[in-house]
């Protein structure tokens, strides 16, 4: 037999669409000859992920444009994933209620059919604005909600999953509210694959938040359905290695199907890594329901980051990312994953949480390290800082000023978090004078994304849209899915790698 020649199969292979028919030598043959070695059928990639989670959200491909904090995943990001027949999730953390019911009410125009979905986030340093977001929800009718952060059930999401539920005649629950929960821990994905806490739906219905009726049937649903297990990310990251998260969660979410026999099996979703065909396919091999991407969005035309923080971007490396400590759980240690890559952010936020760490107050700051603070990092007094402070909480949270004005590493605390806060709009809204300040959340995905494209149509952010990025993932996905049938059929050299090449729009047009 002569050895495998890829030149010849290899542009077939790279159709997904079509059939092959193998026969012994690696011809081609045709369907019903007797001598066919083996078949490489078409893969969709409309069949990537889980059926059951196509249809509970209407959706083509089983792909979804995670939530990015500040709007920076905006409307226009979902509409064109929605369009494209994914989903995409609205970053309505850190906005004000306003600007996120504005958000919803052009969403709801803008897609009157298909679905989208918008972000709870845990906000145990703000609970009042975790209260009013589940309330727009509930008002406005979102019937998906992305919840992160959280570490526990609270009112809030269970007031959210709780509403409208009912019977069918069947007797089946309908919970017309959905929750994809985002978590990296195995222990908290089981909270969520549980149904909600009798303490906390007893707690629901005093507030005057649910119904008898809808409590009676809280013991029949998950408080979550859907669970994005998020490795190594963008964001608020645990940086669990995605090879041993995703398949002890899908593990879990088969223990937790049986054990609470829910009429419908419970589906974990991959997020954290997902930036090339071979990682969608990875995912896609280890069971994984849908395909959670973030960190490449960002650097997309529908990004609400300003042109220059997409620019910096594009031009990461997968090593161009460090840890930071989070700006709403900064005093509880919480990390996020930015970019390091064109700004100083990383270093000075590390900074201020070792400052933070090693002494009481501001008052007790070394003169030398003040200094330092006031003219690198804040270019203001800090006295002056704590003044805009103030008056920030005297507009919006009245009992955490008070409890500063008693607290004074609290205070300090507060402080800091203004520079993590203010570094992150900098950024959203390009500010120059800001730049080596800019936080730009960031994961190692980007700058494997950024790997793969360079030198192609992609490699300049003005030419990244959405849906182009997710296409290109699922067509390669597809295609990277025949290299290894044919390879395993011995069409290719087993050290043919077949890295295929990121196709431009008008031409992955044709598979979509
Ligand atoms: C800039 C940015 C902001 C994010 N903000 C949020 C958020 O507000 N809520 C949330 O659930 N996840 C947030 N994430 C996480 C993403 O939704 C997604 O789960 C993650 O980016 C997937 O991993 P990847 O970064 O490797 O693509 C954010 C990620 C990035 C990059």
């Amino acid at each position: 037999m002569s050895s495998p020649q890829p030149g010849n199969i290899l542009p077939l292979i790279l159709d997904p669409r079509e059939t092959l028919f193998i026969k012994p030598g690696g011809e081609l043959g045709a369907p019903g000859d007797p001598n066919l070695v083996g078949i490489i059928p078409p893969v969709a990639p409309g069949n990537f992920g889980s059926k059951a989670f196509r249809k509970e959200f209407n959706l083509r491909y089983a792909y979804v444009g995670g939530a990015m904090v500040g709007g920076i995943s905006s409307v226009a990001m979902c509409v064109a994933l929605a369009d494209m027949g994914g989903l995409g999730v609205f970053g309505a953390s850190g906005l004000r209620p306003a600007a996120i019911e504005e958000a919803i009410a052009r969403l709801r125009s803008e897609l009157p059919e298909q679905t989208f979905g918008s972000c709870l986030i845990h906000s145990p340093q703000d609970p009042a604005w975790e209260e009013r977001v589940a309330e727009i929800y509930v008002e406005r009718g979102v019937t998906l909600v992305e919840a992160s952060a959280f570490m526990q059930i609270t009112p809030s999401l269970v007031r959210y999953r709780l509403h409208g539920l009912s019977t069918a005649p069947d007797g089946t629950v309908v919970a017309p509210n959905r929750v994809i929960a985002k978590v990296s821990r195995l222990e908290l994905a089981k909270r969520f694959f549980s149904p909600p806490p009798p303490k906390i739906v007893q707690e629901a219905l005093n507030r005057g938040w649910i119904t008898e009726r809808e409590a009676s049937l809280a013991p029949l649903v998950p408080v979550a359905q859907d669970l994005t297990a998020e490795a190594d990310s963008g964001g608020h990251s645990d940086f669990r290695p995605a090879l041993t998260l995703w398949p002890s969660a899908v593990r879990l979410a088969e223990e937790c199907s049986l054990r609470h026999d829910y009429r419908q099996p419970l589906r974990v979703g991959a997020a954290g890594g997902l930036g090339t065909p071979m990682a969608l396919l990875a995912a896609q091999d280890m069971g994984l329901a849908y395909f959670v991407t973030g960190s490449i969005n960002q650097s997309c035309v529908e990004s609400g980051l300003s042109e220059g923080g997409r620019a910096l971007l594009a031009k990461a490396g997968q090593t161009d990312v460090s840890q930071a400590p989070a700006a709403d759980m900064f005093e509880l240690g919480s990390k996020v994953q930015v970019l390091k890559y064109g700004t100083l952010f990383a270093p000075r936020a590390l900074k201020l949480a070792e400052l933070y760490r090693q002494h009481a107050s501001l008052e007790d700051l070394p003169a030398e390290e003040a200094r330092n603070l006031e003219e690198k990092i804040f270019r203001k007094p800090l006295s002056q800082v704590w003044a805009e402070t103030r008056e920030f909480f005297a507009a919006r949270d009245q009992a955490t000023l008070e409890k500063a004005e008693a607290n004074p590493k609290l205070r300090m605390a507060l402080v800091f978090r203004w520079y993590l806060g203010q570094a992150s709009r900098w950024a959203i809204a390009g500010l120059a004078d800001r730049r080596t300040d800019w936080s730009i959340f960031c994961g190692p995905s980007l700058g494997a994304f950024n790997e793969w494209v360079a030198g192609s149509f992609y490699e300049d952010p003005a030419n990244r849209r959405v849906a182009d990025l997710a296409g290109l993932l699922l067509h390669g996905a597809a295609v990277m899915k025949r290299l290894a049938l044919a390879r395993d059929l011995g069409l290719l050299p087993d050290d043919f790698h077949g890295l295929i090449e990121p196709l431009p729009p008008e031409e992955l047009g044709n598979f979509f």
